[in-house]
């Protein structure tokens, strides 16, 4: 995936995702998180190149037509962003914006979609009567839900959460993990969480994806990534959030210093020797393939072990 600009944000990257799984997307600011996930609904910039396949339940995104893609987008995935405050319209109620994709995808209409919005209040803990509030009436814990609603309005098969809770304080940012969670497990939906928060991932996904430099450099059950990390930077992520939602860390993890390259200028060899803490010398020039890192388990490492072939595919929930 390169932007107009030349820059490759995302490369070389294999998801799959089955019915009511919860993958966690972990890296920090800058590593082609929000990239591949606009990706995944071709919501990218006009310009942007993008190769390979984005299957959902077997149709590739990719090379959807428009009329299709619209279709797809809300009634077959939906996304919801971290900042609810301008994802939503100012002037319009919010009830009215929840019933909004349903009216467009002909899913409910007239007093069924005033249900069904009625019903998705309810459903993301508030009361239905708040569907005539504006956004600016609501907390942002309470906008965030709004946003979650909305992503549920057309009974999507997969949900791409990204960073949904990091502008909001822990209390809240527990709750609404706590929702998510329990929405995707009642309605079997696939999701897909983006978060700089290693902790905020292990505690609510089955697979944790560490992503750097545009590329996944670790893969595996989440709680296993997170307690027993094979890549140094998976390493490093995880050692950085000891607790949920530790703001401070969401640039530089703590003892790993500098930046993420800019896509644009990506270091030769392994993209993170310039700050990997136990690069050897080969390093410098020669790159890591995703290898075996134990069941279920793959880390682009010189020092794990034997490689393995990693899928060109994000695949849908069935
Ligand atoms: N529209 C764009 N044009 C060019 N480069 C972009 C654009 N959007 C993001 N980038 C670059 O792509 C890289 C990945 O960004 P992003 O996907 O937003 O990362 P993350 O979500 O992990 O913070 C960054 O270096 C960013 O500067
Ligand atoms: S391949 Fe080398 S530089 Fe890259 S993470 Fe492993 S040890 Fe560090
Ligand atoms: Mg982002």
């Amino acid at each position: 995936m390169t932007y107009a600009s030349g820059a490759a944000a995302v490369r070389g990257v294999g998801l799959s995702l089955q019915a009511g799984q919860k993958l966690g997307i972990a890296g920090e600011s800058g590593c082609g998180k929000s990239t591949l996930a606009l990706a995944l609904l071709r919501l990218l910039p006009p310009g942007t190149s993008l190769s390979g396949e984005i299957l959902l339940d077997g149709e590739d995104i990719r090379t959807m037509k428009w009329g299709r893609l619209r279709a797809v987008r809300w009634a077959g995935a939906s996304i919801v962003f971290q900042g609810a405050m301008h994802s939503l319209n100012a002037v319009h109620r919010i009830g009215d914006q929840i019933a909004e994709p349903m009216l467009i995808h002909r899913t409910a209409t007239g007093d069924a979609a005033r249900r069904r919005v009625a019903e998705l209040l309810e459903q993301v803990g508030l009361p239905a009567a708040r569907a005539r509030a504006y956004p600016h009436e609501l907390s942002g814990g309470q906008r965030q839900r709004v946003m979650i609603a909305m992503a549920l309005a057309c009974d999507p098969r997969l949900i791409v959460a990204d960073e949904p809770t990091t502008a909001l304080d822990v209390m809240i940012q527990a709750q609404i993990l706590r929702l998510i969670e329990r929405l995707v497990a009642e309605q079997g939906v696939g999701l897909i969480m983006i978060s700089h928060d290693l902790a905020v991932l292990a505690d609510t996904c089955d697979r944790l994806a560490v992503m750097y430099a545009g590329r996944i450099v670790e893969e595996g059950p989440a709680r296993q990534v997170y307690d027993d990390a094979r890549h140094p930077y998976g390493q490093a992520l995880s050692a950085a959030f000891p607790r949920i939602g530790d703001p401070a860390s969401r640039h530089a993890p703590h003892g790993l210093a500098g930046d993420p390259p800019d896509p644009s200028a990506l270091p030769g060899g392994c993209t993170f020797h310039p700050r990997c803490p136990v690069a050897l010398e080969s390093c410098a020039s020669d790159d890591q393939a995703l290898r075996d890192a134990g069941p279920e388990r793959s880390a682009a490492c010189v020092h794990v072990g034997a490689p393995v072939h990693a899928e060109a595919t994000v695949r849908s929930p069935r």
